[in-house]
């Protein structure tokens, strides 16, 4: 059976075995319990998770797949210790994420990088913040930069990098502090399918020298099956897990292997769980969300102060909006 669902909404499912490869002891395990957040403004409340439970193996590699507005960026700023559950919990190898969190790096996607800086400096920030000597920064950044292919592009700012490349950068960057989870929302959506596939070579590629462990949103099925261990489907919003598929398809992964009979019956399982999952739903709760003064998106701004979570910017792509 390769392809089964696995897991469902409530406690989370078992722990997976863990990906091969990777440098041993670099990833974490982390677990999320029971997340339930609602934003909430003057005279509404929209509920965004409810009951969300997984967990990530260390060096796992999970992909979450859901419809837009289900709550996956959400899920992925209150894992980051970016926006507080109203109740549920966090943790990384067993230990409480509570706010913002050196063990993890979240990458949007859009990358946030600065500007003004070129990518080398970029990469260095965070270590800058850090407080490590020049020298040690320099060496790391040109390590990073080379992971990920830009080395010959480390005094170039970002404004002269295509959006790939900024992509990379910005993951580059997540990486610099040597974080044990790194959460990428959709890095690769605005990319073309030919470079897609070839980040998601890279991006694998990129796993298996740090072993961090990945948790990966994103909307298109064959990515999550190509790159994950196992997949987590969201309901419509308010989000809960409603399945986990295990993707077991051998490493290292090539796009060749997309074409085999694993990579189908794991895509079909996860379209299963999505079937109810449709636009139309979306459009229908869209439709019934609370209309006249304070809707919209004054409402969302307002609900946003409200729930704590006021516009600011963190150079690690830790940023609400
Ligand atoms: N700061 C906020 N204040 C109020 N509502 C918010 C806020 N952030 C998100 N929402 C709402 O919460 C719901 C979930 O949003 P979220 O961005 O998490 O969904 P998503 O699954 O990432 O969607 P997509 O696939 O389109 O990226 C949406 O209805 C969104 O409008
Ligand atoms: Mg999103």
């Amino acid at each position: 059976m390769s392809a089964a669902v696995q897991g469902t909404r409530g406690a989370g499912s078992s722990a997976h075995p863990g990906a091969a490869g990777g440098r041993p002891g670099a990833g974490a395990g982390i677990r999320i319990t029971d997340l339930h957040l609602a934003f909430r403004g003057p005279t509404t409340t929209l509920d965004v998770l409810d009951g969300v439970s997984f967990e990530v193996a260390p060096r796992e590699v999970l992909a979450l797949i859901g419809p837009n507005g289900s709550g996956k960026s959400t899920l992925l700023r209150v894992a980051a210790g970016l926006l507080r559950p109203d109740r549920g919990q966090v943790t990384i190898d067993g230990q409480p994420v509570d706010g913002p969190d050196s063990r993890l790096a979240l990458v949007f996607q859009e990358p946030r990088l600065l500007p003004w800086r070129s990518a080398e400096e970029n990469v260095r920030f965070p270590m800058e913040l850090a407080g490590w000597p020049p020298a040690r920064q320099a060496a790391r950044a040109a390590e990073l930069l080379g992971m990920v292919g830009l080395r010959d592009f480390a005094a170039t700012r970002p404004a002269h990098l295509s959006g790939g490349m900024r992509q990379r950068l910005a993951i580059a960057r997540a990486l610099a502090l040597e974080p044990s989870v790194l959460l990428l929302d959709e890095p690769f959506s605005a990319l073309d399918a030919l470079t897609r596939e070839r980040f998601n070579v890279e991006l694998l590629r990129l796993w298996e020298r740090t072993g961090t462990t990945i948790v990966l949103v994103t909307h298109s099925i064959t990515e999550a099956v190509f790159v994950a261990d196992r997949v987590a489907v969201l309901s419509p919003r308010p989000g809960h897990v409603v399945g986990i598929v295990p993707v077991e398809l051998p490493r290292p992964r090539s796009p060749a292997q997309l074409d085999s009979a694993i990579v189908s019956r794991a895509a079909a399982a996860i379209r299963a769980q999505l079937v109810d999952t449709t636009d139309d739903q979306i459009t229908l709760r869209e439709a019934m969300a609370p209309s006249g003064p304070g809707s919209g998106a004054a409402w969302i701004r307002e609900t946003a102060a409200e729930a704590g979570t006021a516009a600011w910017f963190d150079p690690f792509g830790h940023e609400a909006d």
